[in-house]
């Protein structure tokens, strides 16, 4: 073995009861007391830096890492046994909790590894027809981007994309952008839930009910949307979305879902090879092989907590943190902020004026012990920020003093 610490440290026997006289309070954003207290109680985070890169992915809960471990060690010892007759089972069940937390029909949902596979999935099984084209933007993520490209590298579909400017005033300015960009050809607009270069919000509900009006579908990316901003699925009116659970669900490493609204599951084509292609049934577009057991069994739980906790009071919580040092900074004439603080929740970005990103970027890492991540936006890119919510106001105030000094 490498790299394992041979001796159990005090972390693998920690205590993950759920107080849940914990989750009445009504957590106000800038509580810090409260926070903190849900911060140690549930969280076992590194103590040697300050993250602020939670954009990659979420921390799970204690009660969650708890339960994944015990998944673990079933699916290990009870091998091809439980996966036969057990798990089939198990996962119809999850798929239920899961659609009803999405508030959709299992029959709509199909569990995936991440969610570029979902939104793959999507991209790539669209009924496209010769000639039709796609509108994308600069800050929709690249991995789908590359998606649509790769179609119309084959032929299938031309893209069209737009350049938004990076502080839109309010929501009716961005549906206005995509109104004016759509063509006679436009089949398919991409939409970005929550940018993961700025943490820009996109009205999803207002631009899927005006491309409808014209015949226009959506395939949304709402990977940084599911458990960070509060949302109904049904109520956004796109007919495919992909997402994550990895993110701000909370849940362990490898679990996404794709939404398709059950009319449209019929003309769907499918990316792993099945032969009833024309059915309205989605498990046609879910031909994976083998899936990670124990990660898709841990999905009630990490539902569980997050509901727990309630993504009104996170999303609260997250903004309240992202305002902190966004109206420190933005005082600064040294410090672009690239993000509208209004049309967006924990995630937002910045540059420093006369600063190569990655050179900032390392040197909050290397001298404040303060990791963030440069994105590419533009030619000068970006620093993104992402509390969670065990992080302090006071790690946030760290961040401006080490911009202040940088
Ligand atoms: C906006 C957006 N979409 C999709 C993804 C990909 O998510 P996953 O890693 O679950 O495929 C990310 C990941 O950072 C993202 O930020």
């Amino acid at each position: 073995m490498t790299g394992l610490p041979a001796v159990a440290s005090a972390e693998d026997f920690f205590d993950s009861t759920i107080d849940l006289s914990d989750f009445e309070n009504e957590g106000a954003a800038d509580d810090e007391k409260y926070w903190r207290h849900i911060a140690h109680k549930y969280y076992i985070v590194s103590k040697d830096y300050i993250n602020l890169e939670n954009g990659y992915y979420g921390i799970q809960p204690k009660p969650v890492l708890q339960a994944f471990q015990k998944n673990i060690l079933l699916a290990n010892r009870e091998g091809a046994r439980f996966a036969r007759k057990i798990f089939p089972e198990t996962n119809n069940t999850v798929k239920k909790e899961l659609a009803a937390f999405l508030q959709v029909t299992p029959e709509e949902i199909i569990i995936t590894r991440n969610a570029t596979e979902a939104l793959n999935i999507a991209i790539q099984g669209y009924p496209f027809n010769e000639g039709d084209e796609v509108l994308i933007y600069q800050l929709d993520y690249f991995s789908m981007i590359e998606a649509f490209r790769l179609l119309e590298k084959r032929g299938k579909i031309k893209v069209n994309a737009f350049e938004m400017p990076l502080l839109p005033a309010n929501e009716d300015e961005i549906v206005e952008l995509y109104r004016k960009m759509i063509t006679d050809k436009t089949k398919v607009i991409l939409l970005t839930h929550v940018s993961n270069i700025n943490g820009l919000i996109v009205p999803v509900q207002k631009i899927a009910a005006m491309a409808k009006q014209k015949g226009i579908d959506t395939i949304t990316d709402s990977a940084h949307a599911l458990g960070q901003v509060p949302f109904s699925l049904p109520a956004l009116g796109s007919d495919f979305v992909g997402m994550n659970l990895h993110k701000w669900i909370g849940n362990p490493i490898g679990a996404g879902v794709l939404y398709v609204k059950k009319e449209r599951i019929k003309e769907m084509n499918v990316l792993f090879g099945d032969v009833d292609t024309n059915q309205d049934n989605i498990g046609k577009l879910a031909h994976f092989g083998t899936t990670p057991f124990a990660v898709i069994m841990t999905i009630p739980d990490s539902l569980a907590f997050h509901k727990l906790m309630g993504v009104e009071k996170i999303s609260k919580r997250l903004h309240y943190l992202k305002s902190i040092w966004i109206n420190e900074l933005k005082q600064s004439d040294k410090v672009e902020i690239v993000t509208p603080i209004e049309l967006s929740c924990a995630i937002a970005s910045f540059r420093v004026k006369d600063k190569k990103t990655s050179d900032v970027a390392d040197v909050l890492f290397k001298e404040h012990n303060i990791l963030t991540v440069g994105r590419v936006l533009g030619k000068d890119g970006c620093i993104r920020v992402t509390p969670a919510v065990y992080t302090s106001a006071d790690d946030v105030r760290k961040l401006v003093s080490a911009v202040r000094a940088v």
